[in-house]
């Protein structure tokens, strides 16, 4: 096995890189308006379990394949299991997987970069809901607007990667997370006080279980990948950097953590909005471009500056959890051209952009190009690879393999009691689980 020399520094360090690559726009845009097209507080239990039960253990396993290998994501299986193709192919599809997320997820970057243009110009001040969704259809549906912010993301976010400047990028994460954590428990405060907020609320916290069929699961689990960056492979690789002394099941479960109250609460600051301002909660990826800016409308009714700067912060900070998240897709294929081809840093970023960028404005100019792309990654490839990978943890790696990487060779006695739980989970529970998932929804 080779040895990678780069290595987290400490547990905080590890959760936070994790939880930076998770969060982003799959907790402030994708989830809100999930829980809207597909059934409220019912979904939200569905992704609850979803996350307790499958999310887990996949997370543990990734890291597991990925400590081992001190590998990226494309070599991490052939290198613990080499000559078998079927293990490189996995590998090559957990490459081409958030290269195409990745073509879609700057397109919903550039729309938050055009509101955070918008809001330096304090366009939201004193604005109607109706107003406010013809802002955002204009923008969405105009030839140009999009597309140029949508490159213009991307070619920011390339650039940091190309350079090297992700410390940077990084350092400034750690002031915008936690910003972004505040002004969300802030708007909450005001979007719960909106006039006929309250049904909003009633609609996350009273689940109507007759709303939940197969697909409704399909969609959690889903849900629950994409916002913990699993099923492709980001996790695998930054395993990969995990020192030998971390306690992965800690690290997983802290993560997890961070990643559900975030959605959570950015489903409290936007549903009861939605509901304020009669949009359809069910109006699909709009749906925070629609209902996030009439809260600061109203924030802004007795002191407008306040309301300009609130819009001017809360942007620009979904801005850069939407940039650390993209630096980590395009990383992924960075890495997989330079193991594979040879290619330097800067070639495979120019050729990522051309590609991705090249996708990403079909996908803003056809609606329906975007959905099918975020339907096919989200729900189909998300949970084929996250099947793939643990029957690679639980049928090709030995057992005390994964028992030396999840208990750090019995060093951490929790971790040693739970292990028979973890690896049932890894071997059994969650391959039936995905595959029962996977083919009574989409293949059956
Ligand atoms: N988890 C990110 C989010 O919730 O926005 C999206 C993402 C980032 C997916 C990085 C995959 C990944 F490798």
């Amino acid at each position: 096995m080779s040895g990678r020399k780069e290595r987290f520094g400490s547990r905080t360090a590890v959760i936070m890189a994790m939880a930076g690559s998770a969060i982003g726009l799959g907790n402030i845009w994708r989830f809100p308006y999930m829980v809207g097209e597909h059934g409220g507080a019912a979904f939200i239990v569905m992704y609850l379990l979803a996350t307790l039960l499958l999310s887990l253990p996949v997370f543990i396993t990734e890291v597991t394949i990925g400590r081992r290998s001190r590998k990226g994501a494309f070599s991490a299986m052939s290198e613990l299991h080499p000559g078998h193709r079927i293990w490189e192919f996995v590998g090559l599809l957990a490459v081409i997987v958030p290269l195409l997320i990745n073509s879609y997820y700057c397109v919903i970057g550039g729309w938050s970069l055009d509101f955070l243009l918008r809001s330096c110009a304090a366009s939201f001040v004193r604005m109607s809901p109706s107003e406010v969704t013809s802002v955002f259809s204009q923008m969405s549906s105009s030839r140009w607007e999009p597309v140029v912010m949508h490159l213009s993301f991307m070619g920011i976010s390339t650039f940091i990667v190309a350079h090297g400047v992700k410390a940077g990028i990084e350092k400034f994460s750690k002031i915008s997370i936690p910003a972004l954590f505040f002004l969300i428990i802030v708007m909450i405060f005001y979007s719960v006080t909106l006039p006929g907020a309250s049904e909003g609320l009633k609609y996350l916290v009273k689940p109507d279980f007759s709303q939940v069929n197969g697909e409704t699961m399909a969609y959690a689990l889903g849900q629950s990948f994409y916002s913990l960056s699993l099923g492709m492979g980001a996790i695998i690789t930054y395993g990969s950097y995990v020192h030998k002394e971390e306690d992965i099941v800690v690290s997983g479960a802290g993560t997890a953590v961070f990643d559900l109250t975030f959605a959570i609460l950015a489903g409290f600051a936007i549903m009861p909005a939605v509901f304020a301002a009669g949009i359809e909660p069910g109006a699909g990826p709009g749906l925070i471009f629609q209902s996030v800016p009439y809260i600061f409308s109203s924030m802004g009714e007795e002191v407008p500056v306040i309301s300009a700067a609130v819009s001017f912060i809360f942007f620009l900070a979904i801005v850069v959890a939407a940039m650390t998240s993209c630096i980590s897709l395009i990383e992924v294929g960075v890495t997989f051209l330079g193991e594979k081809f040879n290619l330097s840093r800067k070639k495979s970023c120019c050729l990522l952009f051309v590609l991705c960028g090249g996708l990403g404005i079909v996908c803003s100019l056809q609606p329906s190009v975007f959905d099918s792309l975020d339907w096919f990654c989200s729900n189909v490839m998300l949970l084929v690879l996250a099947f793939c990978f643990v029957v690679f943890a639980g049928f090709v790696m030995k057992k005390e393999d994964v028992r030396e990487e999840i208990t750090n060779a019995g060093a951490k006695p929790l971790n040693v009691r739970l292990f028979n739980v973890i690896y049932f989970q890894i071997k059994w529970i969650a391959p039936i689980a995905i595959a029962v998932i996977l083919v009574t929804n989409f293949i059956l």
